[in-house]
């Protein structure tokens, strides 16, 4: 007797659909059913092996099974493909969206105008050199001529760690840390971060200077000025005019400032040269005699030139910035635009 449970093999293909995940494992379940080699195919083939009367009903169930075979690979394969939708749903990903940008970095408006600084200088022949930020009262006054009781310290207003070390105030040491180790001729600049106890829209706390000192034989005033006029045209521009001021430093005798024509006006008077028409853009003179003596080196033989500048001071005029506080207050929408 052939028998034939229709029930039992459906159940029996429901189980493998169920577990496909491709639709090549599909097509593989289904010929294993209907196929020419498959389940339904055998069992026809023995339809004959069968008495006449069962024929019929056997052949109804093979239809059954048939068509309970392609219903069931029909709704399995529907079922895969939902599942393909419903993955490509979620792992969607919107590739018009614009990229998460990576925050890049840029060069501290300051450090920058130092590094120009340092550029013109450096095209001139002058050497850069650093001395410590935390100085001897000896080399930051004491060997600058500014001895203890003398007004000038009351200009700088100082940040002492102990009686004999202080934050420096100025990079004016770095002259006498230069000359006390080398002969002329000397030409150098010293680039460093100084300290003094201010606070206000033109003076901050921290601010950096740039040094210059130039010593040998048969330097004059006219150097002096010839090196820091071509240095303030290179800073801002061929057209601007530059003055030197008499003024007084302790380490510099005769001394000057320097002023340039006002960069916003061009000389007409405005609110930022208040009126003047004139900018002061850094202190400078001729080295002290009396500091050779601390050096050793012979002032009858030797002269020389030494000027100093504060950076913040240039890049405000030559970024137009009106309050020194924004280089420091670390807002990246300020300090980004450079
Ligand atoms: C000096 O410091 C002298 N050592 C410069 C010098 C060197 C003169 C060599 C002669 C020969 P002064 O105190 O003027 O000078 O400071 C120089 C510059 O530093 C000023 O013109 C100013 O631009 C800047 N400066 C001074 N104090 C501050 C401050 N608190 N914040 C920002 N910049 C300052």
């Amino acid at each position: 007797m052939l028998e034939l449970d229709v029930d039992k093999l459906l159940e029996e293909a429901k189980r493998k659909f169920s577990s496909a995940g491709t639709q090549e494992e599909l097509l593989r379940i289904k010929a294993e059913f209907l196929g020419r080699k498959g389940i339904v195919s055998q069992l026809s083939r023995k339809i004959k092996e069968l008495p006449q009367e069962e024929r019929p009903s056997f052949g109804r169930k093979l239809n059954l099974l048939k068509e309970g075979v392609e219903r069931l690979y029909q709704e399995a394969l529907k079922r895969l493909e939902e599942e393909k939708k419903r993955r490509a749903l979620e792992e969607w990903v919107d590739v018009t969206l614009p990229g998460r940008r990576l925050g890049k970095g840029s060069i501290h408006p300051v450090i920058r105008m130092m590094d120009e600084i340092l550029d013109i200088f450096s095209s001139m022949g002058f050497e850069v050199v650093e001395g410590p930020e935390l100085e001897l009262d000896y080399y930051n006054f004491e060997a600058l001529n500014i001895p203890k009781d003398h007004p000038a310290r009351d200009m700088q207003d100082t940040f002492y760690i102990t009686e004999e070390y202080l934050l420096r105030t100025h990079t004016s040491p770095v002259q006498i840390r230069v000359m006390e180790k080398k002969d002329p001729p000397i030409k150098i600049v010293a680039p460093g971060t100084v300290y003094r106890r201010d606070f206000d829209v033109t003076h901050v706390p921290m601010f950096h200077q740039v040094e210059g000192l130039l010593v040998d034989e048969g330097v004059t005033f006219s150097h002096l000025k010839g090196v820091l006029e071509v240095f303030c045209r290179a800073v801002f521009g061929e057209d601007i005019r530059v003055r030197f001021r008499p003024s007084y430093f302790p380490f510099t005798e005769p001394s000057a400032e320097v002023d340039i024509s006002c960069v916003i006006c061009g000389g007409k008077g405005c609110r930022v040269c208040g009126g003047t028409g004139w900018l002061e853009v850094l202190g400078c003179g001729m080295v002290h005699p009396k500091l050779y003596s601390y050096v050793n080196i012979d002032p009858d033989r030797y002269t020389g030139f030494a000027f100093g500048l504060g950076v913040e001071r240039f890049a405000m005029l030559k970024y137009s910035i009106d309050d020194i506080r924004l280089f420091y207050e670390g807002d990246v929408r300020f300090l980004g635009q450079f």
